[in-house]
């Protein structure tokens, strides 16, 4: 059932779980998503980055095959469409195209713009029925094309965005995309705790979810956090599980090379890493 995604996260935030917001890449992406969150009965939230889009030839092909599969698999759970780290141009593309949420990256921005532009998004977003997830401070290293420094939010800031009536906020306390380096620091739980200290009972939402160890995890549930991204994790399972299929050379036996079969394996890890990760996030059930 697509959704918009602020009642999910009010609920996730009172109920001291998170949601998670999985990005998908393809037809087997978001049927395997979808799959795992009606199996263990949790609402989701489908992300797509500007780039996905593009590969996937765009915003309407996302949101017309999203919209027909969960109808075509009976998805009766929530199921928030989002745009992840959208520009200002982005988000009314995703808006036009029938997103059901949209994030609004403006954290590369002077605040004065970052408030301006969310401003004028929250409004747009908000009269249409959508939701609206806004940044402050950045998240380290790449995520298809979105480069961040990684500093983290200054709580200030995020009181003055949270103040503009976005249903949840991005703050950077630390977190990077992709796999997490051996010198690592760790998540800033200071800057988490100031952050929500300033911002009431609006849900946080914590970015590089890949690799991030389960009782930080759980620390930063406990500090405001309602929704966790998670992307390089399911690309690394789908990968392995692709590389093993064809090491055994199980694509070279009878009709292995079909690629309902090739990319089963893939498919299937990338169920498991979903479940996996919504077992840890809490929200199993709470759909
Ligand atoms: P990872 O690729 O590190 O899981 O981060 C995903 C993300 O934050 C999407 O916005």
């Amino acid at each position: 059932m697509l959704v918009n995604a602020k009642e999910m996260l009010d609920k996730a935030r009172a109920g001291k779980y998170a949601v998670g917001q999985f990005n998908i890449n393809n037809l087997e992406w978001t049927k395997a998503v979808l799959l795992t969150a009606q199996e263990l009965n949790s609402p989701v939230i489908l992300g797509v980055s500007e780039g996905a889009g593009k590969y996937m030839t765009g915003f309407e092909t996302v949101s017309a095959m999203v919209a027909a599969m969960d109808k075509s698999l009976g998805i009766t759970v929530p199921v928030a469409l989002h745009l992840d780290h959208g520009t200002y141009e982005g988000c009314y593309k995703c808006i036009k195209a029938g997103f059901t949420s949209i994030m609004f990256d403006g954290s590369h921005f002077a605040i004065d713009e970052n408030i301006a532009k969310t401003t004028e998004l929250v409004s747009v977003a908000h009269g249409l029925g959508l939701s609206i997830e806004a940044e402050v401070g950045s998240i380290g290293g790449e995520e298809d094309g979105v480069i961040g420094r990684g500093e983290c939010a200054d709580p200030d800031e995020c009181k003055m965005i949270a103040d503009l009536g976005v249903d949840f906020l991005a703050a950077g306390i630390g977190n990077i995309h992709g796999k997490y380096p051996d010198n690592w620091e760790g998540l800033s739980f200071e800057t988490l705790a100031a952050v929500n200290e300033k911002v009431g009972e609006l849900p946080l939402v914590l970015h590089g979810g890949t690799g991030i160890p389960a009782d930080m995890i759980k620390k930063a549930i406990s500090l405001g956090v309602a929704k966790i991204n998670v992307n390089t994790e399911c690309q690394l399972s789908f990968a392995d599980a692709t590389r093993k299929y064809i090491e055994a050379g199980k694509d070279l036996q009878g009709k292995g090379f079909d690629p309902r079969k090739l990319l089963a394996p893939g498919f299937e890890a990338i169920k498991a890493t979903v479940k996996e990760k919504m077992e840890l996030f809490g929200s199993i059930g709470k759909a």
